[in-house]
């Protein structure tokens, strides 16, 4: 066979994997299998440049392309729904269609209203050519680049056996969603790396979407329902057929709809969800109902803000009320003080709650909290509780003392501060405060940082307790202690414990991952420091481009913010880390004990890019971004982020964004193509 048609072949038969996989969730070949077609085919296109295409699918991956979003003109404006919140509100939307329908016969199609952010896609024959956000309404933004990464929505569209032809162009609306697993794991990592949590999927999903690097978005797991088909000539006049259409033709549709005939029918869909809901594994907040028939649809018509067919009943968010026994203060790797209420068990949303975040001094003085209050707790965003109101009429003689944020660490006494315009307080003893230290030691040795295996939580606190290790420069001394000849009288616990490190086979296991740990690379021993907001992604684009830790010791504001992905907040971080000279010190520690403070030498393989800064643009076929960026450093070349006046040219594939080409004229920046520069270098 020929190689494009080969290349076709993959194509198809991985689109089609894809849909069994995460839309039909029944796969028929294994994850290896599938690996292999997906690898076969970036090999085949790697050789094929010319056969490049947007929507095959080993462009889910994502690009690290850098994507300022263009606003583009919705072609129907996305109107939001209006809300109700009980049942007679309900009546009183059914009772307003009955009436504007005089009398005809009429069905409400029910659904989940889903949690997330609303999406338009458009496809022309069967191929995704846009996505846009909500944006006002009016005007979303396009974030095509990052909705390829989502695995549920079809590229190019997969009819069933039998399905009706899908139109030649038309749009279909839906939500994105962070699945519940994958929200959790994201915050777990975020935790880990010392960032602000996301207070709910819906959050993050909007983050995630708006993320500038579609390859942050494909690590993610985004996933999406589509709920509303528009355009000409879309099969049938029946709202609930036309979802049935597309979900033949490959779209991920809800089975949850339902087509209701009476109020009755609407209510027991209600009660239903009300409770199952919780069982789903995306957020719901709520149920939409609509009229069937795009017919009477138009009939009802809209009012300026919404349409008259359709309307948007709201989950009550669940609450319970309990006891207030205790507020207690915990103090992160961070040193930021987080207040907890310890309240008496409760159920609520299907699980036990018995403690509660607080999450700072001015949410404590606003509820004017007592100890011994009877509390209201929901859930927010359905996961963390939180103490939304006290019940002042049950307070009588036995309600103790009023709640006061604590002045001093209490972990270690220290007097906390709090920064200006910020609401939480910090304990500033980061040196000697022992959940900080020991906090900073599990970040070290975590997996994504120098997998240290064998070192979790209870080993770094006995260690700690046992006064083996005050910070991370003293696990690299740990084995020459451990073999030093002991004192055979000494019954400290401190050479007890060294003892049984050399002698046991987990203890000679840590000290050999520890010795291995010299040799993870450079960007996760910067990771590793924990240096605040820096995570795994921006210690990556800090090592990759500043090379050394000497650089970036010594890199100023506008060197760091050069960098791609680096903003005010972490270069300002990264400036403070290395101002601080027992932070420079402990750096200076680890070098002298062999870890990796700089990337691997880039072999270099001629000059004919010497002395010339070059900028990076648009998406290209023959090569990935990343291997531009290092064959302009290999030949000599300086690869810079912005455009200026010294930007010696643009190399500049395909879809590169409007203001970057506006600039690069303005300044008479001359643009290359991807074989003009290959040419090049040659
Ligand atoms: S239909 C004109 N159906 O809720 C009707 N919307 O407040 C367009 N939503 O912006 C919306 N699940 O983001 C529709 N099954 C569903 C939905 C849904 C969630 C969101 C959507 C919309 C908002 C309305």
């Amino acid at each position: 066979m020929e190689t494009k048609d080969r290349i076709l072949q993959l194509r198809a038969e991985l689109h089609q994997h894809n849909h069994r996989y995460y839309v039909e969730n029944a796969p028929i070949i294994s994850d290896q299998e599938f690996d292999h077609l997906m690898h076969e085919l970036i090999a085949l296109e790697a050789q094929h440049p010319e056969m490049y295409d947007p929507n095959s699918p080993s462009q889910r991956v994502g690009s690290d392309l850098q994507s300022d979003f263009e606003q583009v003109e919705h072609q129907y404006p996305m109107l939001s729904l209006g809300n109700t919140y009980n049942r007679d509100d309900v009546r009183d939307f059914y009772e307003r269609v009955e009436q504007g329908l005089e009398g005809q016969d009429f069905e409400i199609c029910c659904e989940l209203k889903f949690d997330g952010l609303s999406i338009s896609l458009i496809y022309e024959n069967g191929s995704l050519v846009r996505a846009l956000t909500r944006g006002d309404g009016v005007k979303g933004d396009d974030v095509t680049s990052n909705v390829r990464t989502i695995a549920t929505i079809p590229l190019k569209l997969q009819p069933a056996e039998g399905a009706q032809p899908y139109p030649e162009r038309f749009e279909i609306r839906g939500e994105i969603l962070l699945p519940w697993n994958s929200f959790d794991r994201l915050n777990a990592e975020r935790e880990q790396d010392g960032d602000p949590l996301f207070a709910n999927p819906r959050n993050a999903a909007s983050g995630t979407l708006k993320s500038k690097n579609s390859r942050v978005v494909a690590h993610r797991k985004l996933d999406a329902y589509l709920y509303y088909l528009l355009g000409e000539g879309i099969p049938t006049v029946s709202h609930y057929d036309n979802m049935q259409h597309a979900k033949s033709w490959g779209f991920k549709i809800s089975d949850a709809m339902k087509v209701a005939h009476s109020l009755q029918d609407i209510y027991d869909y209600i009660d239903f969800w009300d409770e199952a809901r919780h069982s789903l594994p995306v957020a719901t907040d709520g149920i939409v109902l609509k009229v069937n028939s795009l017919r009477q649809q138009e009939l009802l018509g809209y009012t300026a803000k919404s349409p008259r067919w359709a309307i948007a009943y709201k989950f009550q968010a669940e609450r319970a009320l309990t006891r207030l026994n205790a507020v207690t203060f915990q103090v992160g790797r961070t040193g930021a003080v987080t207040p907890v209420a310890n309240m008496d068990p409760v159920l609520l949303a299907g699980t036990i709650v018995k403690r509660a975040s607080l999450h700072n001094e001015d949410i404590i003085k606003g509820l004017d909290l007592h100890v011994g209050d009877y509390v209201y707790v929901e859930k927010a965003g359905e996961i963390i509780p939180q103490i939304v109101d006290v019940e002042t009429s049950k307070r009588d003689e036995t309600l103790g003392e009023k709640v006061e944020f604590i002045k001093t660490c209490p972990e270690c006494g220290a007097p906390l501060i709090r920064y200006e315009g910020e609401a939480a307080h910090y304990c500033p003893n980061d040196a000697a405060c022992p959940p900080q230290i020991k906090g900073r030691i599990e970040h070290f040795v975590s997996r994504d940082a120098m997998n240290i295996m064998g070192l979790g939580t209870e080993v770094v606190d006995r260690y700690f307790q046992n006064g083996l290790i005050h910070d991370v420069t003293e696990l690299y001394t740990l084995g020459e202690r451990a073999a030093a000849p002991m004192d055979l009288f000494s019954q400290s616990d401190e050479d007890v414990l060294l003892h049984d490190i050399f002698s046991k086979k987990s203890g000679l296991n840590i000290l050999k991952a520890i010795e291995d740990s010299k040799q993870v690379p450079f960007d996760r021993v910067l990771y590793a420091l924990g240096i605040r907001f820096v995570g795994k992604v921006a210690a990556k684009a800090l090592a990759s481009q500043l090379k050394t830790m000497e650089n970036l010791r010594h890199a100023s504001k506008d060197e760091l913010l050069a960098v791609e992905g680096i903003g005010d907040i972490i270069a300002q971080s990264v400036l403070d880390y290395f101002a601080n000279p027992k932070d420079a010190e402990l750096v200076d520690k680890l070098a002298a004990f062999g870890l990796q403070m700089s990337m691997p030498e880039q072999q270099q393989l001629g000059s004919s890019l010497e002395g010339l800064s070059i900028v990076i643009s648009g998406t290209f076929s023959h090569h990935s971004r990343e291997e531009y960026k290092q064959l302009i450093e290999q030949y000599g070349g300086k690869n810079v982020s912005s455009i200026s006046k010294k930007t010696s040219f643009i190399l500049a594939g395909e879809n590169m964004g409007p203001s970057k080409l506006d600039k690069a004229q303005k300044l008479g920046v001359k643009l290359m193509s991807e074989d003009e520069f290959l040419e090049l270098i040659k």
